[in-house]
């Protein structure tokens, strides 16, 4: 399974800090689970909340989840302990905030280094520093574990001192021009979280306007938000058979060595086949779980 390919729909934020709610991880349908040892987790609860995270990996069973935990950065006093713990505890990513240049993202590489190869390196997209370097940033994949990228809205409007609205007006440049680096370097990229847990249909419209903006999926703080967030970012069934017409279309010997054909009266081209195949995959897996 490649990077771009892997389903990662929803990305549920646990606190590790709360043991009723770790003992959810396993039974929760997201894709991707991640375990707080920073934001949610209060200064007095981190060495007991790093200790039960990595209890939790270490019990796996979590299937086809990718398990993941969040570290505190290596500028607090409990990073350099969270990225030891997290690098032994068989974790396939931990996810690092507040980076904001290559450097932040060399410093992360150099303590991991004893971690193993399998280990990769997600970081949170949550400083202005990070959103005017994103291209210098997504460049260091290709020397590091770096892999994945989450907005974090909350921490960017904090900075910003934006508002948080209905529509997200303040951050849609900076989210477009994440997916593009994201894209640029072949990073995968998750949207930022919807506080209001509650209100249903501002998050279906939340994560409906991520699907647009090309996100993978969208990180979650409450187990309501995984089905609407699966749903919306699964690929339809109308989706899946037009890929599937156009990988057939393109398989006809008629068709053999055009970059361009007309499928039901419509242009297609060869950058639409490479996207049928991606949806026929990505559909394939979400559907083996
Ligand atoms: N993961 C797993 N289970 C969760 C959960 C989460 N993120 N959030 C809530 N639950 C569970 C609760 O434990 C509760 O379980 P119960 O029915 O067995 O009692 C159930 O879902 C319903 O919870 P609810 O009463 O609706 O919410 P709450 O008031 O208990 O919690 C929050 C609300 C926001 C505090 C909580 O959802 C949370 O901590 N979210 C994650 C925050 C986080 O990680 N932030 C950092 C990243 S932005
Ligand atoms: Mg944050």
């Amino acid at each position: 399974m490649t990077n771009i390919d892997r389903p990662r729909r929803s990305a549920l934020f646990m606190p590790a800090s709360n043991p009723k709610v770790l003992a959810k991880a396993r039974s929760l349908p997201a894709d991707v689970i991640i375990l707080d040892l920073e934001d949610a987790v209060a200064p007095e609860l981190k060495a007991e909340a790093r200790a039960a995270a990595v209890a939790e990996v270490q019990a796996g069973g979590f299937g086809h989840r990718e398990v993941v935990i969040r570290a505190n950065g290596l500028d607090t006093e409990w990073g350099a302990d969270d990225l030891v713990a997290i690098a032994r505890s068989g974790a396939d990513a931990v996810l690092v905030p507040k980076v904001s240049s290559p450097e932040d993202i060399a410093s992360y590489e150099a303590a991991l280094s004893g971690a193993p190869e399998q280990l990769q390196l997600w970081t949170m997209i949550e400083t202005c520093g990070s959103v005017i370097r994103l291209d210098a940033i997504a460049a260091m994949t290709a020397s590091t574990r770096l892999s994945l990228w989450v907005m974090g809205t909350n921490d960017l409007a904090k900075e910003m001192r934006a508002r948080q609205t209905p529509q997200r007006t303040p951050f849609l440049p900076m989210l477009s021009f994440a997916v593009a680096a994201a894209r640029a370097h072949g990073i995968a990229i998750l949207d930022g979280v919807c506080n209001e847990f509650r209100d249903m249909d501002l998050f279906r419209a939340e994560a409906e306007q991520g699907l647009l903006f090309g996100f993978d999926g969208k990180s979650l703080i409450h187990p309501d938000q995984i089905a609407p967030c699966n749903e919306v970012f699964s690929p339809s069934q109308d989706e899946v058979r037009w890929a599937q017409t156009v990988i057939a279309a393109f398989a006809l010997p008629e068709n053999a060595g055009k970059g361009a054909i007309r499928v039901d009266g419509k242009m297609v081209e060869l950058l639409h086949l490479e996207q049928a195949r991606r949806v026929v995959v990505v559909a394939e897996r979400i559907r083996k779980g």
